[in-house]
């Protein structure tokens, strides 16, 4: 529901409208989210006994049982809408089909719907819960590292529209989502002793390249070589070019975490991958100068006449 507070000026021929709308939500760190004993998520559902979940695919196959059995355990009668988002469905059709789903469901204004899953699905669900009845509440539980300290710390959420990325959207915040880990994080808590150890992957040997070549898609005006480019370049580096040899198995990443959280006196940056060690290397050893002349060779810059892209 909105909370806009206005004030109106009224003149003789007009009227001056000025209203401010306060965002407001918690981003919790839960160990166990599905666990009987954490009563976080059951709090919000309780007042409703029954709760609407838009959850990943794969992670309802991997999870559906734990999170079948939390609710059970809480009294809430759950619902599922089990959905396969690629990035290439991250659109109008799919957001109908949630849509519909909501209204079969006869969702109530404030019961706020459940959304798990990685970026596509907090994305596009929670564009969903951004327009159905101009605004319902949700809540997200990332899924994956992107949605963890990207997607879902953001408010932002979209659908693509023709071969633009994230062109239909809102800024709709959640009720609630877990905190993203970054450097800032690091010197926010220190003094109360807890450590954060950042994580660089660099090039990571996974279905990455079509995700992100789709994910770029193609513009017409002034954008259009430069996005091929990139797309064609980012296609590249992962699938054949001297990179490739260098990028790493996501199980190295998986171990990379591991040793963070076991080791005693955790190093404060892990570079997982050979790529990683030389990517960053080889952005010290250059001028600004000369890695800007590095990046010409690897991408068309955007101009104004450019001819259109894919
Ligand atoms: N809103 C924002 O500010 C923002 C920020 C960054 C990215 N994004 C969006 O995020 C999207 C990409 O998100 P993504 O990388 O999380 O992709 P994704 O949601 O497609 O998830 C990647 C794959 O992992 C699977 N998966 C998810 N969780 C899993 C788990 N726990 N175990 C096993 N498999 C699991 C999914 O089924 C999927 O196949 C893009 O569309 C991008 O635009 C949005």
């Amino acid at each position: 529901m909105s909370n806009l507070q206005a004030r109106v000026t009224a003149g003789d021929r007009a009227f001056h409208v000025e209203g401010y709308e306060r965002i407001e939500y918690d981003l919790l760190y839960v160990d166990g989210v599905f666990a009987p004993e954490n009563t976080e998520l059951a709090d919000s559902y309780h007042p409703y006994g029954r709760a609407l979940a838009v959850v990943d695919d794969t992670v309802y196959r991997i999870y559906g049982e734990v999170i079948q059995s939390y609710f059970d355990h809480h009294g809430i009668e759950l619902t599922v809408i089990p959905v396969q988002i690629r990035e290439t469905a991250k659109s109008l059709e799919t957001y109908e089909q949630i849509v519909s789903r909501f209204d079969a469901f006869g969702l109530v204004r404030t019961e706020p719907v459940l959304v798990v899953g990685g970026g596509l699905t907090t994305d596009v669900a929670g564009f969903a819960c951004a327009s159905y009845r101009r605004n319902t509440p949700y809540i997200r539980i990332p899924t994956t590292l992107i949605g963890l300290i990207d997607a879902s710390v953001s408010i932002k959420v979209a659908v693509n529209h023709g071969k633009h990325k994230n062109r239909l959207g809102a800024y709709h915040a959640s009720k609630y989502a877990v905190e993203a880990i970054s450097d800032a994080l690091r010197f926010e808590v220190k003094g109360f002793g807890v450590k954060v150890v950042i994580i660089q992957p660099g090039l990571i040997r996974t279905d990455f390249s079509s995700t992100a070549v789709a994910a770029i898609g193609a513009d017409e005006g002034p954008y259009g070589a430069f996005n091929a480019g990139v797309a064609q370049a980012t296609k590249d580096v992962y699938e054949k070019g001297p990179m490739a040899h260098f990028g790493g198995d996501p199980d190295d990443v998986a171990k990379a975490i591991e040793k963070a959280i076991t080791a005693r006196r955790p190093k404060i940056r892990m570079r997982v991958t050979p790529s990683a060690h030389m990517l960053i290397a080889q952005r010290r050893m250059m001028t600004d100068g000369m890695w800007d002349r590095f990046l010409t060779t690897q991408f068309t810059a955007p101009r104004p006449d450019a001819p259109a892209g894919r």
